[in-house]
């Protein structure tokens, strides 16, 4: 092992072979959730979750981000899963907060118990969070969903924004589903200040099933969308991960943001990695093998010896995620697992 290696050396940096510096962690904090999204979820729901001893504990989880952000990581996003069916988990974010320095902590989340949780959550320290609302229509939402409601979840969206959390609202855009909607979805964010941003489907988890029947181009987004922004390609900070943003037309500076994993690879600027809630670090979202950190830290290895294993990790990550040779095939695993 180098010296820099060694335990208290300096820890060696998030790199890869293809140069990519990495500086977002997404985290998921439970592989279980309270809806079970068409794309997401099979119809009779997850077959199989982790054990509790198999997930990774509060005190982990804060060692291994307090670790991460010395190797550079700036930004952490809790996902799930739905992170906020984890218990306790604003005394999880309030300790993550306490234990690294970042310049940012969201949460990902599909805004069914957020309505009670916004305040507290923005006093333990989280900057903003992105809510995942597929359709202003309750009949086509509880289809999408397989039964949930819309209205604690639009409670919860306007609980966000009163606490003052940064709001994003995240659209899977389906083709012959939402598609009639985006526009409509648009107008809603802007005029509770959020930021709507529309998704391309990926054949992950089920997506894989309906990216035939769904699929829908972010060209056709964008034609959707139509007159509400300026149509020069927006710029796209590759910091701040892989939304291209289009300004508003009409001058009041807000803007959408499409996220184009098949039709606009971003892989050359990836800069997050994913840890799951079982502990494993997955290099790419549509990785199938993981490093294990749970196991390590728990065979007693001290933080030098797991910033090692990651960086090892990081050196096998291909240089992009493949979608496009897709013909209904999976891709990695759900989202549910590795945590949006
Ligand atoms: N394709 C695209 N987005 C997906 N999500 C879950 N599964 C897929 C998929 N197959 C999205 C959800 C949510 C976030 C957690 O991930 O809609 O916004
Ligand atoms: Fe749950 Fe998100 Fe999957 Fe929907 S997409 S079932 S909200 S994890």
């Amino acid at each position: 092992m180098p010296a820099d290696f060694a335990p208290g050396g300096r820890l060696p940096p998030l790199t890869d072979r293809a140069g990519r510096q990495y500086r977002y962690l997404r985290l998921s904090v439970t592989d279980r959730c309270n809806m079970a999204c068409v794309y997401c979820m099979p119809p009779e729901g997850e077959a199989e979750h982790a054990l509790r001893r198999d997930v990774l504990s509060f005190e982990q989880i804060a060692r291994l981000t307090g670790v991460f952000s010395q190797m550079g990581i700036r930004r952490v996003r809790f996902t799930g899963g739905e992170p906020l069916i984890r218990k306790h988990v604003v005394d999880l974010l309030a300790q993550v907060h306490a234990q690294s320095t970042l310049d940012a902590l969201w949460l990902t989340t599909n805004g069914v118990r957020l309505a009670n949780l916004a305040e507290p959550l923005k006093a333990a320290g989280l900057t903003g969070v992105n809510v995942s609302i597929d359709s202003l229509d309750p009949d086509r939402f509880r289809r999408l969903t397989r039964g949930a409601e819309l209205a604690p979840v639009l409670a919860g969206i306007n609980a966000a924004s009163a606490a003052g959390l940064q709001v994003k609202l995240n659209t899977v855009a389906l083709r012959g589903e939402n598609e009639d909607e985006l526009g409509a979805l648009v107008d809603f964010a802007w005029e509770i200040g959020a930021i709507p941003r529309f998704i391309e489907l990926m054949p992950l988890g089920e997506g894989a099933a309906l990216l035939a029947s769904h699929h829908l181009p972010t060209s056709a987004v964008l034609a959707r969308i139509g007159a509400r922004v300026l149509p020069e390609a927006g710029t796209r900070d590759p910091a701040a991960g892989p939304a291209h943003y289009y300004m508003a037309a009409d001058g009041s500076g807000n803007k959408v943001g499409i996220i184009g994993a098949i039709s606009d690879k971003f892989c050359e600027n990836c800069n997050r990695i994913r840890l799951t809630s079982r502990g494993e670090i997955l290099a790419c979202i549509a990785s199938r093998s993981a490093m294990p950190l749970k196991d390590l830290m728990e065979r007693g290895q001290s933080d030098a010896e797991l910033a090692w294993a990651v960086h090892v990790a990081l050196q096998s990550k291909r240089a992009g995620h493949e979608f496009e040779l897709s013909s209904g095939q999976q891709h990695g695993r759900g989202m549910s697992l590795v945590g949006g």
